[in-house]
């Protein structure tokens, strides 16, 4: 059927219309037309134009809304052509949906009107009609990128797989929380901070440079917020923009990333924590190929042939657990050289989680339990020895390294003010320390980068391709 519900919706958009006595011809989106398995009569359709064909006797133009990959075809009398109907213009077209003859869609717009809304200058526009360029080109272009159907495909699976980690937690009974983006807590303790101060016009020199009368920075992360809710909300997550001033140069860090946190009380064992690591991975995943197909088939067809099969592998296995010092086992075993040498109490590098992970026939990798050292100070002590341990986990997945990382957290006041005052921080983080003292619950969280989870379902090597503005040395930050 004609999507009954979406025809509705578009006389009802047109039912607002501010001259009710005109009859308005109802506003489909792209998307809402090619599903349309009825013709129509005295339809509108707005976007940008993807292709113009002129033959002697018909006009074909192929019109792109960003609803969907797929543009819909409009066919019009060559009459109505104009010389600012270009590729890239945007475009008002109204006509009748009718039966398409062409095999590969079920209607086209037959045009009665088309209105150039803006042209485009062809000449200087950077991008050309059907020409696929690579990545690393589009990313010159930040503020037209949108417009290829590689990005455009990026944000529409960017957008439901948002969507659909919203709802992982919402159907989980989870509370999501708006955690602070301005903080003066720096949880993973790493020093990677950006300080916040105000412009120098607000500050008068000589006054107190501090805001807030402390210094204050950009969040490295939610999780210690989302532990002041996990006092009295059993199950919380959060889901939003994180900072670090760490190396942008690489294919796997930003400045600037969105990280999905959840933080669950009342939960003693790592495998807990685990068990929703790998269900939020599942699912969302799950959702995301049944909600936008054609979109993530681009990229597997296009970007990363590959990717389709790794990730069907992914979906299909149970993810693999093994304990750090096993991992380090593995490694010094391992028939290659590494450029860092694997060594217990040091960090993985990428370049051992990556062989750690083919290792385990490409298959996703739980790391559990890594050194006390190497951790920060809200991790769960495991009292083990002589090789000292905290109830640490890291998710490792194919092609990208470490997706995810969590922990339980260290619920035992003593155990944590001893820790804290160790490292000189008892006075700044006796707000946390007073969490230990009123109702302290077991409890333990993750945290997952958002934009590492779409290079790992997509398959792309570099995550500046994976978010709407790569942050690119030019005149303007956009
Ligand atoms: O492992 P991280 O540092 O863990 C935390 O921040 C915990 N406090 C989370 C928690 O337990 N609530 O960061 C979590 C994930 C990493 O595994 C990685 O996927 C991503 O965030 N990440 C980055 N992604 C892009 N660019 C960067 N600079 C990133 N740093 C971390
Ligand atoms: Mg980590």
């Amino acid at each position: 059927m004609f999507g009954a519900r979406c025809l509705l919706l578009a006389f009802r958009r047109c039912s607002s219309a501010p001259c009710p006595k005109h009859k308005q011809a109802a506003r489909l989106r792209v998307c809402e037309a090619l599903e349309a398995q009825e013709v129509a009569g005295d339809i509108k359709v707005q976007g940008w134009v993807r292709s113009v064909r002129s033959q002697k006797q018909i006009l074909f133009l192929h019109i792109n809304d960003g609803s969907s990959l797929e543009s819909l075809q409009v066919v019009a009398d060559p009459t109505l052509k104009h010389s600012d109907l270009t590729f890239g213009s945007a475009v008002e077209v109204q006509g009748k949906l009718v039966k398409s003859l062409h095999r590969m869609q079920n209607v086209e717009l037959k045009a009665e009107n088309i209105r150039v809304v803006g042209p485009c200058d062809t000449l200087t526009f950077p991008f050309k009609p059907r020409e696929r360029q690579p990545l690393e080109y589009s990313r010159q272009f930040p503020h037209l990128r949108c417009r290829t159907n590689t990005l455009s495909s990026l944000l529409r699976v960017r957008s439901e797989a948002t969507a659909a980690i919203h709802s992982f937690f919402k159907d989980n009974g989870y509370v999501h929380v708006h955690t602070p983006i301005i903080t003066s807590n720096d949880c993973e303790g790493a020093g990677e901070l950006f300080h916040v101060r105000t412009s120098d016009k607000v500050q008068e020199p000589g006054e107190n440079s501090h805001f807030f009368n402390v210094p204050a920075f950009l969040t490295v992360s939610g999780q210690l917020h989302l532990e002041v809710m996990a006092g009295a909300f059993t199950q919380v997550f959060t889901f939003g923009p994180t900072f670090r001033a760490e190396n942008s140069q690489s294919r796997r860090h930003l400045a600037e990333f969105y990280m999905v946190e959840a933080e669950m009380s009342f939960t003693e064992s790592l495998q807990d924590i685990i068990q929703i690591m790998e269900d939020l991975f599942k699912t969302v995943t799950s959702i995301v190929l049944s909600k936008c197909p054609q979109d993530v088939e681009l990229f597997h067809k296009y970007i990363s042939p590959a990717q389709k099969d790794r990730l069907e592998q992914m979906l299909k296995n149970k993810f693999i657990t093994i304990p750090y010092t096993e991992a380090v086992d593995i490694l010094k075993r391992a028939p290659q050289t590494f450029t860092f040498q694997p060594k217990w109490g040091y960090d993985l590098q990428t370049e051992h989680e990556k062989y750690l992970v083919k290792h385990c026939g490409e298959v996703p990798v739980f790391v559990v339990n890594y050194p006390y050292d190497l951790k920060p100070f809200y991790m769960r002590d495991n009292e083990d020895g002589p090789q000292h341990t905290v109830a640490a986990v890291d998710l490792l997945v194919p092609g990208i390294g470490e997706l995810c990382g969590g922990s339980l957290r260290e619920e035992r006041l003593h155990f944590l003010q001893s820790r804290l005052e160790r490292l000189g921080l008892a006075d700044a983080y006796q707000w946390y320390l007073d969490l230990r003292q009123f109702g302290s619950a077991p409890h333990g969280g993750f945290g997952m980068g958002f934009e590492r989870y779409l290079q790992c379902i997509l398959g792309v090597d570099n995550i500046k391709d994976v978010i709407p503005f790569p942050r690119f040395p030019h005149s303007c930050l956009l």
